[in-house]
């Protein structure tokens, strides 16, 4: 049972956690508790809106898959950010999203 530890993007603390269903995004599992990031495409993975930093748990992430990462190339966004719609952890995450 893999969790997601969500902190301020804006402070240094942590707002929230959450325990994570079988093969569910990030992205999906903030909306699920109501944490409504934008997300333009509607977790498509096309409009880099759910653009995370992960603080600790990278290595639980799978790799960047061929749209992860040409979204983040078309957008110019930093390859070692993370789409959180196109991610789903394997172990426990600690992630800044937009907007939190
Ligand atoms: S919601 Fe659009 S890229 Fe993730």
């Amino acid at each position: 049972m893999s969790k997601v530890h969500v902190y301020s993007s804006k402070e240094d603390r942590r707002l929230a956690s959450f325990v994570l269903e079988e093969d569910e995004s990030v992205l999906r599992c903030l909306h699920r508790h109501k944490m409504m990031t934008r997300s333009s495409c509607f977790g498509g993975g096309e409009c880099g809106d759910c653009l995370m930093t992960v603080l600790e748990g990278a290595e639980h992430l799978p790799d960047q898959g061929l749209r992860e990462k040409r979204t983040m190339r078309i957008l110019g966004k930093p390859q070692d950010g993370r789409l959180a719609c196109m991610v789903v952890p394997t172990q426990d995450v600690s992630v800044k999203v937009p907007g939190f």
